[in-house]
């Protein structure tokens, strides 16, 4: 029987709720397929920051580093600590030290589900660039204070960087449609993203069955609304990606149904899978989460672990399941709860 070892870091506010939600679908799916999910709970995140002065242990990372995956709920609790703190502390440095320099999220509806845009179809695949760019964290701040306070913030494109997250979109688009569109803003940035465009050119010699279209970010993020169809496999930079994926998550019906999977292709380090969403301090502890994003995410997680047929009976789960209202937590205008909705889910199962 074929075992796991899933690391899994439930963080703060929903994400403590939608990961125990997503756990109850996972382990009612290795059940039915026939394989074992190990899971370790690290109870990192904001709380543990306010008992111990950190976000995770100083051998957090070798400690998750032994993971076939890792699976994380949310991280960030602004009231307690400040989310520069909280973020570079946990979330950002496993994706940075795993080297999970892919991030991908899907957006398309789910059965039952309609997003503001009403009855459109789409099917978005959003590659975002995860390790570097806008968030190498390269900057500081001089004359702290004073009127003349200077703060700079570098972003940071390497060739290797920029050419693995492009050639993965290439062959992502390959597979599918065979349309990549390549999200920059050339007309105003003209070192980083022109850069980036030149690598785009110069891979898409190696890919003539691929259709690169190029869109400037703002103009993209339009269409993303006006003609969501339009569009198959997007890539783009971090911060770029960041935000085209809340986009893609609102026109799936809210930030509730964007799931993602934060992945190293190498398969050396492991892959780290989590929702979209963060803690959503407004809800939490209400039961009140929508858990489809994460549980989906957990999908991903199945299938990038190679358990193809358990990812496809959960997410063929999540289709039965929106289908009905009584399913449907508040944010999708029903009253279930979190638990109620995970627990349709493994019925389904
Ligand atoms: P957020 O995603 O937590 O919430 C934005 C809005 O979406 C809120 O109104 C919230 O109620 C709603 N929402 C989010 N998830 C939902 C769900 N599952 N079901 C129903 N509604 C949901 O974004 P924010 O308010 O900007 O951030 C809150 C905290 O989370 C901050 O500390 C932020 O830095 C952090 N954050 C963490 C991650 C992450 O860990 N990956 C992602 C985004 C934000
Ligand atoms: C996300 C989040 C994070 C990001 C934040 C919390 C640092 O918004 O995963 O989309 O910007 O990557
Ligand atoms: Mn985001």
């Amino acid at each position: 029987m074929n075992s796991y070892n899933i690391a899994v870091i439930p963080g703060d506010g929903v994400g403590v709720e939608v990961t125990e939600a997503t756990l109850k679908v996972l382990l009612a799916a290795a059940e039915k397929f026939g394989f074992n999910l190990a899971p370790t709970q690290y109870e990192w995140g904001c709380e543990y920051y306010v008992e111990h002065g950190e976000m995770m242990p100083a051998d957090g990372l070798s400690q998750l580093k032994k993971s076939d995956a890792i699976y994380l709920g949310a991280v960030g609790w602004p009231e307690k600590v400040c989310d520069s703190v909280s973020l570079h502390g946990l979330l950002l440095p496993i994706r940075k030290q795993f080297d999970q320099f892919v991030n991908m999220r899907p957006h398309r509806l789910l059965t039952g589900t309609s997003g503001p845009l009403k009855k459109t179809k789409f099917d978005i695949l959003c590659i975002r660039e995860n390790t570097e760019g806008e968030y190498s964290g390269a900057g500081g701040r001089v004359h702290v204070g004073n009127p003349h306070e200077v703060a700079v913030e570098t972003s940071v494109f390497t060739r290797h960087g920029v050419e693995r997250l492009l050639r993965f979109g290439f062959e992502q688009a390959r597979q599918r449609s065979g349309k990549l569109a390549s999200i920059t803003k050339s007309n105003a940035q003209k070192y980083s993203m022109v850069f980036w465009d030149e690598i785009t050119e110069e891979l898409s010699a190696e890919y003539p069955d691929v259709t690169v279209e190029r869109y400037h970010v703002d103009a993209a993020a339009a269409r993303m609304i006006t003609h969501p169809e339009s569009f198959d496999v997007i890539v783009a930079s971090n911060l770029f990606g960041d935000i085209l994926s809340d986009i893609g998550a609102a026109i799936q019906g809210g930030l509730g149904f964007a799931a993602s999977a934060n992945i190293n292709p190498s398969r050396e380090l492991p892959s780290m899978f989590e929702p979209v969403h963060g803690s959503a301090p407004d809800i939490a502890g209400l039961g009140k989460a929508n858990p489809v994003a994460a549980v989906w995410s957990g999908a991903m997680m199945l299938e990038h672990l190679g358990e193809t047929k358990a990812a496809q009976a959960i997410m063929a789960a999540l289709n039965d399941v929106l289908a009905s209202p009584d399913n449907c937590t508040p944010d999708m205008g029903g009253k279930a709860t979190t638990s109620e909705v995970a627990e349709a889910i493994v019925k389904a199962i």
